[in-house]
């Protein structure tokens, strides 16, 4: 078999600044050591986020030039609709300025406090909107989800009998809607089956409870059922994704992520009574019913954009990039969630360094190393962004400590893969020295932004 290569060619670059240790370690220091305050150009290979952060097409920057920006009914709002429509089969279709904002009107519309609302697992801005709204956001992972070294092919899956008890002991009518996450961002970017979504949707029937697909990562997801889940390898990812849509009663969407453009997002529903609330909403929140929280030529790059993520050679390629860089960890013996994810390879820093305590924050250790010795930006999804503090004061650890590296679409070319695996290699192999870390100031909600850190001893 040949290499995967890229499928397409550069024809307008960007220039990474390459910055010297001493430089880094000053930018670190003036960041209380905590890289979300450093500025991007002093991050030669940022990874913090896959949102956002790709290389847009050709065909989509033509588009842009064809923005419609009339107030109402703009030809860019048609082709962005019919976009949609085509690949979800459901009718009533909301433009917002991106994901949380879907997340926002949905809840805002359908929930009233106490009410709970189970998903395989919540992304942070999902179950933030939940919490807003004095109502509880669960996780309903699969036991394997929580084991990362287990290979197994679908570990995004909900598990169905703790949806089960969950409906049974809190009752239909304080579950408005189930939500499942596609693919499963915090647990390690897995995939949901088509199996799993097919069980959810017969479970919540029996109650006549409503399912809406967090469909950020759709076309991802689509590809790993092509790949993995019998009966599917015949099949277009077109078609699977509208399988997938064809499940649920609704769905919030990042455009940011499979829709291949720098902001939007969406909101679509089947029932037309949440339609009519979603509508007044979305014009006191976003805008206008046909442009929401976006210009007509961002309707433009999202509408081709969507249907560039579903295109199967783009999809091998970008699981091609990921699958590299977590062969070559694997061989130097750097623990990570396995199998990779869609969007992103996750180091496992509790067991990277088992000298760090929970509470010293290993992953923060791991991604401080990162950046001093190679300008990496990646991002802890351990005990600074999920640790929990009783009403005592008490911090308790999040059950694991993970580095998340996400891949930007269509940015970054093997050479740079190669890079990344050389500083990871350094990191692994000088992991001793790497220094635990204390949280010298914080705000109330969402710490892991702001927080200043110092390292320990
Ligand atoms: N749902 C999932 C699964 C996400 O991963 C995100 C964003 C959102 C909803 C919210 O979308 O950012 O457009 O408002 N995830 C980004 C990340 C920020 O880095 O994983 P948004």
């Amino acid at each position: 078999m040949k290499t995967i290569i890229e499928p397409f060619r550069i024809k307008m670059t960007e220039p990474l600044k390459i910055t010297t240790r001493e430089e880094r370690e000053d930018a670190l220091i003036r960041a209380n050591y905590n890289v979300f305050t450093i500025d991007a150009e002093n991050c030669a290979l940022d990874l913090l986020t896959d949102s956002g952060t790709g290389a847009m097409s050709t065909e989509q920057w033509a588009a842009m030039m064809l923005g419609d920006e009339s107030y109402a009914g703009s030809r860019s709002w048609k082709r962005f609709e019919s976009t949609i429509w085509d690949i979800t089969g459901i009718d009533n279709i909301f433009p917002t300025h991106q994901g949380r904002a879907a997340e926002a009107i949905l809840a805002e519309c359908i929930l009233q406090p106490g009410d709970i609302v189970p998903n395989n697992s919540h992304f942070d801005t999902t179950r933030a909107n939940i919490q807003y709204r004095g109502c509880t956001a669960l996780d309903l992972p699969c036991p394997e989800a929580y084991d990362t070294a287990k290979e197994s092919p679908f570990k995004g899956n909900m598990d169905i009998n703790q949806l089960h008890r969950c409906i049974e002991e809190h009752g239909p009518e304080k579950i408005p809607f189930c939500m499942i996450t596609v693919t499963n961002n915090t647990g390690g970017g897995q995939p949901v089956s088509m199996a799993n979504i097919k069980a959810v949707r017969k479970v919540l029937d029996i109650y006549k409870i409503p399912l809406i697909i967090d469909a950020c990562r759709f076309s991802e997801n689509a590809y790993f059922i092509h790949e993995r889940e019998k009966g599917y390898q015949d099949r277009s990812l077109l078609s699977i994704a509208q399988e997938m849509f064809s499940l649920a009663d609704g769905a919030t969407m990042s455009c940011k992520k499979d829709g291949l453009a720098n902001i939007g997002g969406f909101l679509v529903c089947r029932n037309n009574e949440w339609a009519e609330r979603f509508r007044n909403l979305l014009i006191l929140r976003e805008g206008f019913p046909t442009y929401g929280g976006l210009a007509g030529r961002d309707q433009e790059a999202i509408a081709v954009g969507l249907r560039e993520g579903l295109e199967y050679d783009y999809q091998v390629y970008r699981h091609a990039t990921v699958e590299y860089m977590a062969q070559r960890l694997v061989k130097i013996g750097v623990p990570l969630v396995l199998p990779a994810g869609g969007h992103a390879v996750f180091l496992d820093a509790k067991k990277m360094v088992p000298h760090i305590d929970s509470l010293d924050y290993p992953g923060i250790g791991v991604v401080n190393a990162l950046y001093l010795a190679g300008g990496i930006r990646a991002v802890e999804l351990g005990s600074v962004m999920f640790g929990r503090r009783d009403d005592e004061g008490q911090e308790h650890p999040s059950p694991l400590e993970l580095v998340r590296l996400a891949f930007p679409r269509r940015v970054y070319t093997q050479s740079h893969f190669d890079y990344m695996i050389e500083v990871i290699d350094e990191v692994w192999q000088h992991r001793n020295e790497i220094p635990g870390y204390r949280i010298t100031q914080q705000p109330k909600l969402l710490r892991h932004f702001t927080c200043h850190l110092e390292p320990k001893g």
